[in-house]
């Protein structure tokens, strides 16, 4: 029998196929975030008020969400400064509060309608050893990090399911990718976020819902400041992480990207933090050396002080 073997069907065929596929992929129709109602929580700092700047600036009527209700409305001032024809909604809320969170979404939705894009950006850090961690610290990370939003994301479901659309995103951390030590709580709270919004993005994609999980590497915020001890205080410290990290702005404008080119899962950090967490599924051994170095490096540091 006799193959072809003409460049046109080994070489040409194929590369045109691909290139066309490529073109297709990056000239895909983007989904405006104008006009769209646009719940951020976290919105009263770091990365919410970014998300909050962006989204105002494209034209999406934004509802900012957090506790400080002070530092909510200096947000309100600066974005109506801004375009004072595109009036922000401002709302006190307590991931922590379960009740609450149900009412705030109804009574949003009853004054401005379905909810058309949900960020879940709050969150909290934590530094501390396993053995010298109260539950109540594991608890306190769970219910703001996880179970917060996991309530909110199921009272807004209703109405984007009735409209066949809507986009939730969850920011995440490269850590809910990979556990380092000495993080354990914040670690676990955003492993959980990941299965379950891996587990919603399925759940809902037949009603037209998409579901993205952002997963950034150090951002320069107050999160290491506002991050709990063990023992539940304060820890209060600008680590050199946070500090040297990526602008909110920077995660603002890869959040809106997602919504608008329908990116499911998105790890923004350097290559040497992405490479590791590929490592953590191909090459496990060599993580698990990497980490034990890594605490017994942290147990070194803390002995000597
Ligand atoms: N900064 C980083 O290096 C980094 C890296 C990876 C992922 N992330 C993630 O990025 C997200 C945003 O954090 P950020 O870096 O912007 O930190 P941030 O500046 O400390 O902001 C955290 C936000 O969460 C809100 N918040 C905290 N506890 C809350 C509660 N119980 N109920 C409602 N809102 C609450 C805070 O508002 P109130 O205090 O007013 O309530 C604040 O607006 C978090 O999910 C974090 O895990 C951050």
């Amino acid at each position: 029998m006799h193959f072809c073997c003409c460049p046109c069907l080994t070489t040409i065929l194929p590369a045109s196929i691909l290139a066309i596929v490529i073109y297709k992929w990056m000239t895909r129709k983007r989904t405006s975030v104008t006009g769209k109602l646009v719940f951020i929580t976290g919105a009263s700092s770091g990365v919410g008020k970014a998300c909050a700047f962006l989204f105002h600036k494209l034209g999406a009527k934004v509802v900012l969400a957090a506790r400080n209700i002070d530092a909510l409305m200096s947000v309100k001032t600066d974005l109506m400064k801004k375009n004072d024809m595109n009036e922000p909604i401002v709302v006190q809320l307590d991931l922590c509060d379960i009740e609450q969170i149900t009412e705030v979404v109804k009574k949003v939705e009853d004054e401005h309608g379905p909810i058309d894009v949900l960020v879940n950006n709050a969150g909290m850090s934590y530094r501390g050893e396993i053995i010298d961690t109260d539950i109540t610290v594991h608890q306190k990370l769970m219910h703001v990090n996880y179970f917060g939003h996991v309530v909110l994301t199921k009272a807004v479901l209703p109405a984007m399911i009735k409209q066949k659309s809507g986009h939730i995103v969850a920011v995440s951390s490269v850590q809910g990718k990979l556990s380092i030590p000495f993080r354990s709580a914040y670690s676990a709270s955003k492993h959980a976020t990941q299965a379950f919004f891996d587990c919603l993005r399925a759940e809902v994609a037949h009603h037209n819902i998409q579901v993205s999980v952002v997963s950034p590497g150090y951002i320069k915020t107050n999160l290491s400041l506002n991050a709990m001890t063990g023992d539940g205080s304060s820890y209060a410290i600008e680590d050199a992480t946070t500090a040297s990290g990526m602008e909110p702005s920077v995660v603002a404008e890869s959040i809106v990207d997602a919504i608008e080119r329908s990116k499911y899962d998105l790890i923004l950090a350097p290559i040497h933090h992405r490479l590791v967490v590929y490592f953590r599924s191909l090459f496990p051994a060599l993580v698990v050396y990497i980490m034990n170095l890594r605490a017994a490096k942290q147990f070194k540091l803390k002995n000597k002080s």
